[in-house]
Order: structure tokens, then sequence, then C-alpha cells
């Protein structure tokens, strides 16, 4: 059945769980507003900044965020590469693949970066940003996958 992630509450500011649905992992993490903030400064430096590929990003989160609540970041966590999988690197300083890259999401099998949002900067080799699953809130605390 759908994971339901009860208590999202209790992720705290800054950190990423990880569930499985589908065989796949679901990252799902809480950023600080700092992180939320970022994201705009971001969108020269990313492919497809506006989410506008509805593959990567369903219509309910084509926005800044790529989320339905600005904090809370539910994402695939495969690379859009050959699939490995992305390591979670929010703020990390200084960086030490790339003095442009601010931290986000980061592939060790080809180096491909991504931002906090899961928007693939610009000349990786992963084409495409870290889709976002279909998901809801059941209530305020509760989150559904699928
Ligand atoms: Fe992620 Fe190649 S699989 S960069």
């Amino acid at each position: 059945g759908a994971p339901t992630i009860r208590a999202i509450d209790d992720i705290g500011a800054g950190e990423q769980v990880t569930v499985m649905w589908r065989g796949q992992p679901i990252f799902i993490a809480r950023r600080t507003p700092a992180m939320v903030e970022s994201l705009k400064a971001m969108d020269a430096l990313v492919v497809d900044p506006a989410s506008d590929n509805a593959d990567q990003t369903p219509a309910f989160a084509k926005n800044e965020y790529r989320s339905i609540k600005p904090e809370i970041l539910v994402l695939v966590g495969v690379c859009t590469h050959l699939g490995c999988a992305p390591e979670y690197l929010p703020e990390v300083k200084p960086m030490p693949f790339d003095a442009e890259w601010k931290g986000g999401y980061f592939c060790p099998c080809h180096k491909s970066k991504y931002d906090i949002a899961g928007r693939v900067y610009k000349a990786q080799p992963a084409p495409l940003a870290l889709p976002v699953p279909p998901y809801h809130f059941q209530d305020d605390n509760t989150l559904v996958i699928g």
C-alpha cells in the first residue's frame, strides 16, 4: 500500500528521512527557512528552473519549492543519469566539488549535483531533476506517498 508517514513534525529542521515506495527510495526532507530562501538564487544555475517538465514535477508541486509545503521536500531518490542514490548534502561549506554548488543532493557515481529542491545543475551527467512522486497530506502532520 501507499506509505503513510506520521509525525512529519518529528523530522528536524534540515534533516531527511527515507521511505520505500514501489521499490524506490523516497526522500522526505524538512528544509530550513534559509534553505527555502536560497532557491530563488539557484534559478540561473539549474536546468528547468520553473519545473515545466511535468514528468519530473507534477502540477501540484510546480512552484519555486517543488513541494506542497515550502519546507517539506518529497523526492524520488534515484539519480536521473544512471539511477544511483544521490547523497543528501545540504548547506555543506565549502563545497568540495564545485564552488558554485550550494548544496542539496550529490550523486557519487558521476558527480551530478542537484539543488535543495532536487533541480539538477546545468552541464551535469544527469539531465533531469529528481522526480517529485505523487503525495498528499492526509492531515497537517501525516504525509501519504502515492
Ligand atoms: Fe548519478 Fe551518474 S548515476 S551521476
